[in-house]
């Protein structure tokens, strides 16, 4: 079968089953071949590489322009895959896995020798994750192989959470994409490290640390707010935590807090950027779209569904790109359970905070 190429990458779309299986057939002996594909999960799309493959997994730092000290996670099909990849597997790791794998739910623990320094960037743990979607799992069973997978973007933008957005930035850079549609959940996983106890997060996601604690019965620390871009300070608890991420190539402004405090701080900026003449950009909830008008608006969705706000997050921001909008200016949403992980992001993106009124109501750049 002949797929369509762009700028040489091939564009694995297919559209039965018959299809699917050659194109899983075809994608996983490129991944053999030590090559690059891009695929689907339900978080967003990863760059996958054989994990035991040195070569093959040097070309991901490669293709992304990733700083060499950001380890990648191992994609496996099953918990059974990870027993040669982990010098053991603690018990709180059996038990999370039974209940969130497949899912976006990652999990830290000590690496085996099998796992290559690379894949892991010279630490001596290793982050497993099973995602959830039918045809990552598929891939991974037919190139009997776990998969090294950063989320499929060049480094520091946003991820991508459909086939378009990996060859907007990948295109020409590697073997090939499967298109698996949009992605369900459309922010990364949840890592926990389970290498302390308690156990802690080090980057939040779906699966929030309520979920978490249910299911440990313990309280979870989360690390994730931990600033810890200073190296000086020591090795990083997750080295990725302190890069600047998720970015537009606008500089993005957000307004936290809620309610007439944030909406007065919302129409100041909006107002001061439409009267400098500035292709401003707003980012906003749907109870915030009759307030505001700007050249360019993407609404999330509604303040008390943050799952359909997590899922068009990413390909809002990139929209800004695409429609080439001079300033982006985002309102912030509340920062509970999933609401955390879209703050999170929302915050590695920013170049500006305006912080709500309880914290100060004042403006800092960040450094
Ligand atoms: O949903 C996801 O997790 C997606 C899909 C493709 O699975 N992947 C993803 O990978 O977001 P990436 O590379 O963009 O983010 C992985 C994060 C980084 O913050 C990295 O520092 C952290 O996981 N990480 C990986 N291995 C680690 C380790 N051994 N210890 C601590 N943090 C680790
Ligand atoms: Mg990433």
């Amino acid at each position: 079968m002949q797929w369509p190429k762009v700028k040489g990458t091939i564009l694995f779309s297919p559209r039965n089953g018959q299809q699917e299986e050659k194109a899983l057939l075809h994608a996983a002996r490129l991944l053999k071949e030590g090559e690059l594909l891009a695929f689907p999960t339900e978080t967003v799309y990863g760059l996958g590489a054989d994990a035991l493959d040195p070569v093959a997994v040097s070309r991901i730092f490669r293709a992304k322009g990733r700083p060499a000290d950001n380890p990648l996670i191992v994609h496996i099909a099953g918990i059974e895959q990870a027993s040669e990849l982990v010098r053991e597997l603690p018990p709180e790791a059996a038990l999370l896995a039974r209940y969130f794998w497949p899912g976006p739910l990652t999990m830290v623990l000590p690496k085996s020798e099998r796992v290559p320094d690379i894949c892991t960037a010279g630490l001596s743990s290793v982050a497993l994750r099973v995602p959830s979607h039918p045809l990552a799992l598929r891939l991974i069973r037919a190139a009997k192989v776990p998969i090294a997978a950063p989320s499929a973007n060049i480094s520091g933008s946003p991820s991508p959470t459909t086939a378009a957005h990996v060859l907007a930035d990948l295109a020409g850079r590697i073997a090939a994409v499967l298109d698996g549609g949009a992605c369900s959940v459309g922010l990364e996983s949840t890592v926990v490290s389970l290498l302390s106890s308690p156990p802690a997060i080090l980057r939040p996601g779906w699966v929030t640390q309520e979920m978490l604690e249910k299911i440990l019965k313990c309280s979870i620390l989360d690390l994730s707010t931990v600033d810890n871009k200073d190296d000086k300070q020591g090795p990083a608890l997750s080295p990725g935590m302190k890069y600047r991420h998720y970015a537009p190539k606008a500089p993005l402004i957000l307004v936290e807090g809620e309610g007439d405090d944030q909406r007065s701080q919302l129409l100041a900026l909006t107002e001061g950027f439409v009267m400098q003449g500035r292709k401003l950009g707003l980012i906003l909830s749907q109870e915030s779209k009759a307030f505001f008008s700007a050249p360019v608006v993407e609404i999330l969705g509604s303040r008390n569904d943050p799952a359909t706000v997590a899922r068009r997050l990413f390909n809002a921001l990139r929209r800004m790109d695409y429609q080439g909008v001079e300033v982006i200016v985002v309102e912030g949403f509340e920062e509970k359970e999933l609401g955390k992980a879209v703050m999170n992001r929302l915050r590695k993106a920013a170049v500006k905070i305006i912080g709500s009124e309880s914290k100060g109501g004042v403006l800092w750049t960040k450094s």
